[in-house]
């Protein structure tokens, strides 16, 4: 399993420090861009990514909350974005993932929580991972969506028979008790961010999520 710490719920006056702060747990970092038109709220842009880049040598996992991805895919991979997820109700999917191929980026696809499997299941063969939602995005810091499980162990289930190599990553309201659910339902990736920004010791909190999911036997790669 993988630990994805979500910089949104971290200080944005002292990103360099939160992240160095948390490299000790972290196995990707996962970073939240908003548009403030795919979702309602704005975030960060390629500039930040540029700077996070020159602090750590993480991961750096940019989740899209945006509307027009294709024409800011370039300035992503050009600021060191390892992976890009895109967010397959913005449509055009096909064609974003030969995009991010192309420009040699891991291929991420994102879908909200009320976006049916039909709607992600036909590219499931053209992704490295896949960013199943268990809140609304937009916000963090959201009660988690249990009625989002039967997606994640349907498209776990269907990964496996069809013995595709596809990380399934869950994000919103993963904590310690939650992630349980979530790894028995067959995802590896777990972003997290109040749960390990908002705790008064956000490693330690890491550690917590991370033992959970091994607990509750997240094995599948
Ligand atoms: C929500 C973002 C999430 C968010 C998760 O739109 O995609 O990554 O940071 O935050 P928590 O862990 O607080 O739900
Ligand atoms: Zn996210």
């Amino acid at each position: 399993m993988r630990l994805a710490p979500s910089i949104l719920a971290a200080d944005f006056a002292a990103l360099g420090s939160a992240v160095e702060g948390i490299s000790a747990v972290a196995d990707l970092l996962h970073v939240d861009v908003m548009d403030g038109h795919f979702v309602p709220n704005i975030t960060i842009g390629p500039p930040v990514i540029s700077s996070l880049r020159k602090h750590t040598d993480l991961y750096l996992d940019c989740h899209l909350m945006i509307s027009e991805p294709a024409a800011y895919l370039p300035a992503f991979k050009a600021a060191g974005a390892n992976g890009c997820s895109v967010h397959v109700e913005v449509g055009h999917t096909a064609e974003l993932i030969g995009q991010m191929r192309d420009l040699g980026m891991d291929v991420g696809l994102a879908v909200n929580p009320d976006t049916p499997f039909e709607a992600f299941a036909d590219h499931l063969d053209q992704v490295d991972l896949l960013l199943l939602m268990t809140v609304f995005p937009g916000f963090g810091g959201q009660a988690f969506m249990p009625e989002v499980l039967p997606k994640i162990r349907q498209a776990a289930d269907e990964i496996d028979r069809r013995g595709l190599s596809v990380t399934i990553q869950v994000d919103g309201g993963v904590d310690e008790r939650t992630v349980k659910d979530v790894a028995a339902a067959g995802a590896t990736v777990f972003v997290a961010g109040s749960a390990v920004f908002g705790a008064s010791d956000p490693v330690a909190a890491g550690r917590r999520i991370r033992d959970a999911a091994i607990e509750a036997g997240a094995s599948r790669s």
